[in-house]
């Protein structure tokens, strides 16, 4: 593997050595439970209180704002069907996009399923949602919307503050899946007006299996979906992943410093990247919004060459097609089905995702090398 340049940084990022560090001691000697009233207990509970409060920080929000789940599954799960179920006496129509996360997909069609009404609005061509579009479709039993903040295959980042504004002109409580925003995109919960939100560490070089929902102070708070001992105010009960939640709130420090230090540079590279295979390759087309998307994300599809035989002639760099729960698959993805990709085209999707530890010199070889392969299946394709 150590000669495989890693570009999928959309399906996960490495953990950092600093987060690293900073979990190993919750793995070792300080293995108390976070509600034990003993020095085990308390040593772990300051360190939990610290992680909330750093990424309190990066969310510029208060920590008793901040629910600590199992990761971003877990808190859409929490959001949709735990707000669904909260304000069902008011309402039970939910508004999202055909181009969400399947977690949000999935959890909107199980609860159509137990009669709530559904709402999938359709996204343009680079996979945005309108404001106006989400105005239009609120009626008077609308309780929730969820909007990504920006999107995991093509990267196009959602107008989420003015559809904040829309939210609370009609009283409707607005829920993101800010994954691939938070840590990459300004993240302060109030510039963007959402009332909640979801996070996952590691998306942002931190451990698998830990991630969090911010729920705005003064909003009542989603149902529980579990029942046990009360942690994390009884919205979401199970002893602390204290490990976890250490390497989370370490991610959230470092992005912040990352994010306000411009260390980054990484859309620079995905540039390159893209200059160089536009410069020797034809016929290779740009998915999501040229400007409005993540710094790292580069989705093209290649023209007459199909992803999957593409990522086998790829010797030295990991990529994706679409997203990472779907490279099975040789089914278009929904978000290309869903931008209006015609299915031959979409086919041919290649997802580059550049993260933190990228370096020029790794976007000459992956692209020497994609040029290369893609020329080569061309050069195989019948007339
Ligand atoms: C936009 C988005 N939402 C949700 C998830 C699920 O996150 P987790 O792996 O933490 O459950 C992902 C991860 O692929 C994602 O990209």
């Amino acid at each position: 593997m150590n000669n495989i340049i890693y570009m999928d940084n959309h399906a996960t990022t490495p953990i950092a050595p600093e987060v690293l560090e900073a979990m190993i001691p919750y793995l070792t000697t300080h293995f108390g439970n976070a509600s034990s009233t003993h020095p085990f207990g308390t040593t772990v509970k300051d360190a939990v209180d610290k992680a909330r409060q750093q990424v309190a920080n990066l969310l510029r929000c208060s920590a008793e704002e901040i629910i600590f789940t199992s990761g971003a599954t877990e808190s859409d799960n929490l959001a949709i069907r735990g707000i669904a179920y909260a304000c069902r006496e008011k309402g039970n129509h939910i508004i999202t996009s055909t181009a969400e996360h399947h977690a949000i997909l999935d959890t909107c069609h199980a609860l159509a399923a137990e009669g709530f009404e559904t709402t999938y609005l359709p996204v343009d061509k680079y996979g945005m949602v309108s404001p106006d579009d989400v105005e239009a479709a609120i009626t008077p039993k609308t309780t929730l919307m969820s909007f990504m903040y920006a999107n995991n295959e093509v990267g196009t980042i959602n107008p989420i503050a003015d559809i904040a504004v829309v939210a609370a002109k009609h009283s409707v409580l607005f829920h993101s899946d800010a994954v691939q925003g938070i840590g990459q995109l300004p993240s302060d919960m109030r510039m963007l007006g959402v009332d909640l939100a979801s996070l996952t560490a590691h998306k942002i070089y931190g451990p698998k299996g830990i991630g969090a929902l911010y729920i705005r102070q003064g909003i009542s708070p989603p149902d529980s979906l579990f029942y046990g001992g009360g942690q994390e105010l009884g919205v979401r009960p199970g002893t602390l992943n204290v490990a976890g939640i250490v390497g989370l709130g370490a991610a959230c420090a470092l992005s912040k410093n990352y994010m306000e230090t411009g260390k980054s540079c990484v859309s620079t590279l995905r540039d390159t990247l893209h200059q160089k295979l536009s410069a020797y390759l034809e016929d290779i087309h740009l998915n999501g919004h040229p400007q409005q998307r993540l710094p790292g994300n580069l989705n093209l599809c290649f023209a007459g060459v199909q992803s999957h035989a593409l990522l086998m002639g790829l010797k030295s760099v990991a990529v994706s097609t679409g997203s990472a729960c779907d490279s099975e698959s040789v089914k278009a993805s929904h978000v290309m089905v869903a931008m209006g990709v015609p299915n031959e085209l979409a086919l041919t999707t290649v997802r580059f995702g550049l993260g933190r530890y990228n370096t020029a010199e790794e976007v000459d070889i992956v692209a020497d090398e994609v040029i290369k392969v893609v020329n080569r299946l061309r050069a195989l394709a019948p007339e």
